[in-house]
């Protein structure tokens, strides 16, 4: 399962980076708000210390406008993934863009048939939002099953990108359905880190190794 992860803070990003746990980003509006940068200028940033693919999304509603804001981002390095809504508009967006050798991403997927269209229109990544379906008491890993089955049936390569991850448990359930990535906050991938148990252990070796006036170094 691939990593990609869910901000546009930089700092965020190369901490993670640094732990080997990032083989992508994902940014929308809402994440570059919150960074306060400008979207070109922090998604340059991005791109000039991670390879994999970094989603960017287009700000326009209508096919036309967003195929030139696509060109526009994609301008930025070869690894952006040009992000669309799941719009009609987005789809033949998606389309053209993808016809034209860019990698899209298309979002705000809450259907299985919304993703059928998405592998259809030529996506390189379906983005289904897992938490936001939860938060309105549907079981949002029901959805990545589907889609699942349904492009294994017909063999479209469109990958599954388990978004809107909030716990450690969404991403357990997500890479055992066989979601091909996740994107998620720098801090629930930090928190798959974490077990009492891992740290009663350590506290217990460190106190032995102290004890016996262990060293190495
Ligand atoms: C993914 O591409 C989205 O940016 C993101 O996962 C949305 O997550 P949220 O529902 O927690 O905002």
């Amino acid at each position: 399962m691939k990593f990609f992860t869910d901000t546009a803070d930089v700092d965020a990003i190369r901490e993670l980076d640094d732990l080997g746990l990032v083989d992508g980003v994902t940014t929308n509006p809402s994440l570059v708000k919150k960074s306060g940068r400008d979207i070109i200028e922090v998604t340059k940033e991005i791109c000039s210390f991670i390879d994999g693919p970094v989603s960017a999304e287009v700000l326009a509603t209508e096919a036309d406008t967003m195929i030139a804001e696509g060109r526009k981002l994609a301008e930025i390095a070869p690894n952006i993934a040009v992000k669309v809504p799941l719009t009609l508009d987005g789809l033949k967006a998606c389309k053209v863009l993808s016809g034209e050798g860019h990698m899209v991403n298309v979002t705000l997927c809450f259907s299985a048939t919304q993703a059928l269209l998405a592998a259809k229109a030529g996506a390189s990544f379906i983005s289904p939002f897992i938490g936001r379906l939860d938060d309105m008491g549907i079981e949002g890993m029901e959805l990545i099953s589907d889609i699942r089955q349904i492009y294994d049936n017909y063999g479209f390569e469109t990958e599954i990108l388990a978004a809107s991850i909030r716990t450690v448990n969404h991403a357990k359930e997500a890479a055992l359905i066989g979601a091909d990535v996740m994107t998620a906050p720098p801090a629930v991938i930090k928190a798959m880190a974490a077990h009492p148990l891992t740290d009663k252990g350590l506290d217990a070796f460190l106190s032995d190794a102290s004890a016996a006036g262990l060293k190495i170094l």
